[in-house]
């Protein structure tokens, strides 16, 4: 039987819930809480919502918070979602930072070029950037290319490096040449090919936290996640994005989001049929 969360509790909870994760839940989301974490309630025995908030707190392994963390969050990806993102990177944001930064360069140390795909879930965005990079840049080794995928969750994390995908998502936004191409069969399932895993390096940042990757970024892809945070979470977290953004850098969001508003350092540009952003006072390209 499903234990019901009360009124009090979920205020508790849901405070709970937004200081460990960012995830704001107001009342309309009962049915979500209590199907996202009455599992949970069960699994460690506890007999109402303000016990598993108790035993989670006083929990020094941490254990009982990323178990909520994993089951609250929302891990809906897939390859190349909203596919004009990755059209815009392969046509306009690589090619513009590579001349840039090819025009800049005095030496003949290879051209950096340095993505973020911060709240990348089970991998399928890095993964699509990094076919992206590959099919522009086939001679990738020339160049110091990093790409980083972060999550919050440790589960998520350790599948996204895994690289393994069944059917039902490698069914979702990979063509049948990508399949052949990037893939190979594992079992009933498909792994991305080393040489496409070994482009990436992934590990867990919660976006709330400080940022601990050192250094700035060229390209961030913070995707269908602020979406879930308070209004004082997302102005904070694209703060945070602009503090480490390159000057010329770039910022790509989900394809229903917007930052007018949110954080003013940004301004929208548009390439065809897609929104990015850049700082305020970005040179032009060929200046
Ligand atoms: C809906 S998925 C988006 C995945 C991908 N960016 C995309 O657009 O397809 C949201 C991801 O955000 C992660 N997430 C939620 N809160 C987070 C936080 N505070 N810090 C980092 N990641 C978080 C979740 O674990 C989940 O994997």
């Amino acid at each position: 039987m499903t234990i019901k969360i009360t009124p009090d509790e979920l205020k508790v909870i849901a405070k709970y819930i937004e200081d460990i994760s960012g995830i704001f839940l107001d009342e309309s989301k009962v049915y979500l809480i209590e199907t996202r974490l009455g599992d949970l309630v069960e699994e460690l025995g506890c007999a109402s919502y303000s016990e598993l908030h108790y035993k989670a707190k006083s929990d020094a392994s941490g254990s009982i918070k990323k178990k909520i963390i994993d089951a609250i969050t929302t891990r809906e990806t897939f390859f190349f979602r909203d596919t004009p993102p990755f059209e815009l990177l392969q046509h306009k944001i690589l090619p513009d930072l590579i001349d840039k930064r090819t025009c800049k360069s005095s030496t003949s140390l290879p051209v950096t070029i340095r993505i973020w795909s911060a709240a990348c879930s089970t991998g399928q965005e890095v993964y699509s950037i990094a076919i992206v990079l590959k099919k522009l840049l086939p001679d990738f080794a020339k160049f110091n290319i990093r790409l980083l995928g972060t999550d919050i969750s440790d589960a998520i994390i350790a599948q996204a490096s895994y690289g393994q995908y069944n059917r039902f998502e490698i069914e979702r936004g990979l063509s049948k040449d990508m399949l052949q191409e990037y893939f190979i069969p594992d079992g009933n399932n498909w792994k991305i090919k080393d040489e496409i895993r070994a482009m990436a390096t992934f590990k867990k940042q919660n976006l709330l936290e400080p940022f601990t990757e050192p250094g700035k970024f060229d390209i961030v892809f913070c995707r269908n996640v602020a979406i879930y945070f308070s209004p004082e979470n997302r102005v904070k977290l694209f703060n945070k994005i602009a503090d480490i953004l390159e000057p010329d850098g770039y910022l790509v969001i989900g394809s229903s989001e917007f930052l007018t508003g949110v954080c003013p350092r940004f301004e929208p540009k548009k390439y065809l049929k897609s929104i990015y952003y850049q700082l305020k006072g970005t040179p032009k390209p060929g200046f």
